[in-house]
């Protein structure tokens, strides 16, 4: 990961007034990174840190369907942890059936192209020794390849994750790609998760210290032998079909 204390480094998170986004902007708050909340909620956003004083960070607002307006905020990103997203649980009707394509996959896909081309356009421009290499953080869930007990919830996850293993070997070549696999924890959308976002935060940026590319944190054993299996032969076949 690249190391926030030796430049300032700015990390967008979308989603960022959910429990794993805050926890996520504490922790790299920890790090002394400069913050941006990207928030669909008109909502202020304030955190407080472990010291009870208020950590500062920019907040944008952006709508499913308008992320094109974001592109003058991700010029100034270096880090964007794509992250927001909703469970209509049983709810299987067509509006319910948009709303989570959208939300969830759509959307997702969407901001990674924006940013992939505005990193592209930037490392044109900056191409220079050591400049950093922008980075993309996906948050699909375990969803991609566990049931999630909400069938709308796990089509538009893995989605998400298909669309990422599609483009992956094209957006590699400008971006630092990270998919995020989480397992159940505590939040709006799922409040009987049984990790805690704060934990699951530390374990991300832990893992990402490590250098992976695919970050597993989860209680179930067989999302780590099942997810690498997933990606790998995900990656072998759209090689093997893709045209240069
Ligand atoms: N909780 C779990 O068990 C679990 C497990 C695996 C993966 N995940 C994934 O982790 C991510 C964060 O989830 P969370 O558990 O922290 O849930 P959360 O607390 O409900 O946060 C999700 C956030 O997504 C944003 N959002 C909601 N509706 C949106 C919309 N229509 N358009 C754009 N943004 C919208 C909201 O933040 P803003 O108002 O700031 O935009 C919301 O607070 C999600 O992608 C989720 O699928 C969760």
């Amino acid at each position: 990961m690249p190391d926030p204390s030796s430049d300032s480094l700015t990390v967008a998170v979308t989603g960022a007034s959910g429990a794993l986004g805050q926890a996520l902007l504490r922790r790299w708050h920890g790090r002394g990174a400069q913050l941006i909340a990207l928030c669909h909620s008109s909502a202020p956003l304030q955190l407080a840190g472990p010291d009870g004083q208020p950590i500062p960070l920019r907040q944008g607002h952006w709508q499913v369907g308008q992320e094109a307006a974001l592109e003058p905020l991700l010029e100034q990103v270096d880090v964007l942890v794509i992250n927001h997203g909703i469970n209509v649980h049983g709810d299987c009707s067509a509006a319910a059936t948009g709303r989570s394509l959208e939300v969830n996959a759509l959307s997702a896909w969407r901001l990674l192209e924006l940013f992939a081309a505005v990193a592209k356009r930037r490392e044109g421009v900056q191409r220079r020794e050591g400049a950093r290499r922008a980075e993309v953080w996906v948050n699909t869930s375990e969803a991609e390849i566990q049931p999630a007990v909400s069938p709308l919830y796990e089509i538009s996850k893995r989605l998400l994750g298909q669309l990422l293993s599609l483009r992956a070997p094209e957006l590699a070549r400008t971006l630092r790609l990270r998919r995020l696999v989480l397992g159940p924890f505590r939040s709006a959308l799922n409040p009987v998760g049984v990790m805690g976002a704060d934990w699951v935060a530390g374990e991300i940026l832990r893992q990402a210290d490590w250098n992976c590319s695919l970050i597993i944190v989860t209680p179930n054993p067989l999302t780590y032998l099942l997810m690498p299996l997933a990606t790998l032969g995900r990656w072998a076949y759209v090689g093997l079909l893709r045209r240069q």
